[in-house]
């Protein structure tokens, strides 16, 4: 086997892996960066559209795995979008140099200062509101759409018609900030530069106007010269050796998921940066297989973000319904936060089709009353969540609540068309939590229990943050990494 030593090792090239490796590259540090996703800008290979799935469309499926219509056939290959089947949940996942940040919709939502302080009471939240987040919109390249574009553009008449229908219902409405650079945008609409988000590009990619992680964070700490990615290497396991360091077993595969060399890295220091689902099961598995200690704090409140997906058909599509061209990029969310009886937030969502469907899709976020947990089955070799309809009651409670107002100020129905009674609540975009900053970790994302391991990403949020989770991510990793840096922890 290959045996590679490198002093730092990150684990996942998604938000928080890549602002850790930029940090510590502008400290000096050397890194190298595990991803078992494909490096896209590298292999040259174009991202597919989603009327038209191809080689990026979906993780080693045959079929396409989008939250519906999925009519295509794939050959399997290492694609951008993966899902991780559960009981009463399916979990969606980006895969590839940039990890989530590939395939989501590039909302970039801060969270509302008084939920922040509830659900991190031990943070110095104004110090986020006034030094992190602000950091994590410059270096993401966050902007907002032109409201006299959106008003005149025919590819957002979804996010008009979205925003006239809730104020007619008396809900308040909110413009969304985005990745995606608008003023591409403007250029795509008039054909002045190819078409990404009015070509149904972005599940699987996009191939230009948005500013993915591979465009920021990550380019960034390439430039410095100090970081070495390296795609389709998957860690399976992780060992705690003697002397505290870690010795990671690594397959390297090619596009088809074939391995072609089993490798072995030791590292001084390792940070686990593999998305919240990623995190955890190198976690207990590492625990099942290789004694490797964990707290037990591991695996608990763990939470969907209260995500749920619904949506409305109507009888006879008002005014025209939501237009046949659609942009897949949102920019328009409905914030219900402050009823005390139906408190959420949601997304108007695009549906581009490339027909007009008289529907409108709807991504709700809600508060997690109830926190789930996450355990690795040896048999299976498969994680288990503890998650079932009492865990969503809620949050099906509010979007009835929400449909039904909607439906009574401007007519229609639930859409049995998207999902079986209407009711998505087994979609997840936004696993969150099971390895809790200050509970499985130190204030810092250090792990208990251990002298030279991190955890860097969306498990060190408690299961909900309210409102899509990237910036919040992103700006923990900041605060976590440089102080990290600042104790001297990579020395
Ligand atoms: P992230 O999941 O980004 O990265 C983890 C990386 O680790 C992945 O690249 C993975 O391949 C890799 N990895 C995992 N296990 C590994 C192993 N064993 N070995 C090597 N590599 C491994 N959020 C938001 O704020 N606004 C939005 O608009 C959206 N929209 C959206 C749409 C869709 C379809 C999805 C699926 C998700 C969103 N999200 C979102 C959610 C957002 O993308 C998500 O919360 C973040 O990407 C999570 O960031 P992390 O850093 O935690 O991990």
């Amino acid at each position: 086997k290959e045996i590679t030593d490198a002093p730092i090792l990150i684990i996942g090239s998604g938000y928080g892996g890549a602002v850790s490796a930029l940090r510590l590259c502008e400290a000096g540090k050397k890194v190298v960066m595990l991803e078992m996703g494909l490096n896209w800008e590298k292999s040259g290979i174009p991202f597919s559209n989603m009327l038209k799935p191809g080689k990026s469309a979906a993780w080693l499926k045959k079929k396409t795995i989008a939250p519906f219509m999925n009519i295509f056939s794939l050959t399997p290959f290492t694609g951008t979008l993966d899902r991780m089947d559960f009981e009463h949940i399916n979990i969606w996942v980006g895969r590839g140099v940039g990890g989530g940040s590939l395939v989501n919709g590039g909302m970039a939502v801060t969270p509302k200062e008084s939920y922040f302080r509830e659900v991190f009471p031990d943070l110095d939240a104004d110090k986020f509101y006034s030094t992190y987040f602000p950091l994590v919109h410059k270096e993401l390249k966050v902007n907002v759409i032109g409201e006299q574009f959106l008003k005149d553009c025919p590819y957002y008449k979804f996010t008009r018609v979205g925003e006239a229908e809730a104020h007619k219902a008396g809900f308040k409405t909110i413009r969304v900030p985005n990745v995606y650079d608008f003023q591409y945008m403007e250029k795509e609409y008039k054909n002045e530069v190819p078409r990404s988000a009015f070509n149904t590009e972005v599940i699987y990619g996009n191939n230009h106007g948005k500013n993915s992680l591979d465009k920021t964070y990550l380019k960034k700490a390439l430039e410095t010269g100090n970081l070495e990615i390296l795609d389709l290497h998957c860690v399976e396991n992780i060992k705690l050796n003697e002397d505290k360091t870690y010795t990671l077993n690594v397959q390297q595969t090619d596009t088809s998921g074939a391995v072609v060399a089993d490798k072995v890295f030791n590292c001084k220091k390792l940070i686990l940066a593999a998305g919240t689902m990623g995190t955890l099961r190198l976690l207990l598995k590492s625990n099942a297989v290789n004694h490797f200690p964990i707290h037990e704090q591991i695996g608990k409140s763990w939470g969907n973000n209260g995500n749920f997906m619904t949506g409305r058909n109507w009888v006879k599509p008002l005014s025209g319904g939501t237009g046949a061209k659609q942009s897949t990029i949102p920019v328009g969310g409905i914030d219900n936060w402050e009823d005390k009886e139906h408190p959420f937030f949601t997304e108007i969502a695009p549906l581009p089709m490339g027909m007009d469907v008289a529907t409108a899709l709807y991504l709700l976020i809600n508060r997690v009353d109830k926190k789930g947990e996450v355990s690795y089955n040896v048999n299976s070799q498969k994680l288990n969540l503890n998650w079932d309809q009492s865990n969503t009651a809620k949050m099906k409670e509010n979007a009835d609540y929400f449909i039904k107002k909607m439906n009574r100020a401007n007519g229609g129905t639930r859409s049995h068309f998207l999902f079986n009674n209407g009711f998505g609540a087994d979609v997840c975009y936004h696993p969150l939590g099971g390895c809790v900053l200050g509970k499985a970790t130190n204030e810092y994302g250090k792990l208990k229990d251990h002298n030279n391991l991190y955890v860097l990403d969306g498990s060190l949020i408690p299961g909900t943050i309210g409102v899509n989770p990237f910036v919040t991510i992103t700006a923990i990793a900041e605060y976590c990494i440089e102080n990290l840096i600042r104790q001297n922890e990579f020395a």
